[in-house]
């Protein structure tokens, strides 16, 4: 692949994309998810984006600055970016995503049954801002249909580990959630590689407000051993001294770490969660309250607001082992693993660091 196709394919993908957000954005993303089934078709690999995953190789190589990340319970990845949940929430175009470069990615949220989530519009986007609010609701195919779907694809882990984000549905009461968390990893625990129970949309109501010291208590007893192989989601929005419990009972209970976090409760313009640039602040803080907690020895996948590198190296400086994006692959398009992957060499070359590795945790040194 020479760097002049490489440039040829990533243009016309990156056009491709800008016509995307001249369409209703949901709409934007089906065509988006079609495209990247379309992608995943084994008779022509890799035909709507030729040279994406070259492309990705090439930016995550290079004796100059090691990407790789080793992420416990998920094994070592070649770089630390992966796809955030929400986008993939049905396991369509898993091969497709992994084409693109995503080192690890979060299917779902899965909830144990289908269902349709919140009337549509409930996706918009903010150019401006670089941002969207979503209330979607945890519409998906449900956990039978989609733990198919995972099983027929005989997806390999080793070469892009994916996980289930676990729901509960909108019907199901508070005080059987857990119900609702038991049977989606029971689906899934022979299919998927890692597992996120999802205390944290804002657009199920009363989700965040299970997230107590108690409930994760719960949580663990009824998972049982297999409490190691669960993270938590956790959303923005809380304060330093409730978030920092539930980090002491997170790592009390031993799970297998936090992801954090998920989008910022707004009511306006329009009701739901942010997500994007402005979130960026509000999610970093919460690695700083975790880190003064945990000091490193609970893994955290750092979410929210990473539009360039620059912005993953700032996860990746206050305990990130490894980060997820959604929003900036709506902005920046399907080469954006590969476009990231490069300014995040280069803010580690200009601060001096050889690895990924070296710079964990440095922000709090
Ligand atoms: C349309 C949309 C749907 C989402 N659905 C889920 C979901 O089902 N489960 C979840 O844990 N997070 C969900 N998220 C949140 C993302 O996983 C992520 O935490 C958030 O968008 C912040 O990252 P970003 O700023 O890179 O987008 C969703 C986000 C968007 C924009």
């Amino acid at each position: 692949m020479t760097h002049l196709q490489e440039s040829w394919f990533s243009r016309i993908a990156g056009q491709g994309a800008r016509m995307l957000r001249t369409l209703p954005p949901e709409f934007a993303h089906d065509v988006a998810i079609r495209c990247l089934e379309a992608d995943s078709l084994a008779w022509f690999p890799g035909a709507c984006f030729p040279g994406a995953a070259p492309d990705v190789a090439a930016a995550a190589s290079g004796p100059d600055v090691d990407l790789r990340v080793s992420v416990p319970g998920i094994g070592t990845i070649p770089h630390p970016v992966g796809l955030a949940a929400g986008f993939d929430k049905n396991a369509r175009a898993i091969r497709g995503l992994a084409r693109l470069g995503f080192s690890h990615m979060e299917i779902g949220a899965v909830t144990p049954l289908a269902q349709p989530g919140n009337p549509r519009p409930r996706l918009f986007r903010y150019p401006a801002d670089e941002s969207l609010i979503n209330r979607m609701g945890f519409n998906n195919d449900g956990a039978e249909m989609i733990s198919a779907r995972l099983r027929a694809l005989a997806w390999n882990h080793e070469s892009c580990p994916v996980g289930v984000n676990i729901g509960k549905n909108k019907d199901t009461a508070a005080s059987e959630a857990i119900d609702d968390f038991l049977k989606v990893h029971d689906a899934f625990k022979d299919s998927a590689s890692f597992f996120v129970v999802n205390l944290s949309s804002p657009n199920t109501p009363g989700l965040r407000e299970l997230a107590s010291p108690a409930f994760v208590e719960r949580i663990a007893a009824a998972f049982g051993p297999r409490t190691r192989g669960l993270w938590i989601k956790f959303d923005p929005d809380m304060s330093r001294d409730v978030f920092q419990e539930l980090v002491r009972a997170t790592g009390d209970h031993g799970f297998a770490g936090l992801v954090l976090t998920n989008t910022h409760r707004v009511a306006s313009p329009q009701a739901g969660g942010q997500s994007g640039a402005p979130l960026a602040a509000l999610s970093n803080r919460t690695l700083e309250w975790a880190w003064e907690v945990h000091r490193g020895a609970i893994p955290t996948i750092g979410v929210g607001g990473m539009m360039t590198g620059r912005d993953i190296f700032d996860k990746i400086a206050r305990g990130s082992r490894a980060v997820q994006i959604y929003t900036s692959f709506v902005y920046r398009g399907p080469w954006v693993v590969a476009m990231m992957l490069r300014e995040l060499k280069e803010e580690l070359r200009r601060r001096g660091f050889h690895s990924v590795a070296e710079a964990f945790g440095s922000y709090h040194a």
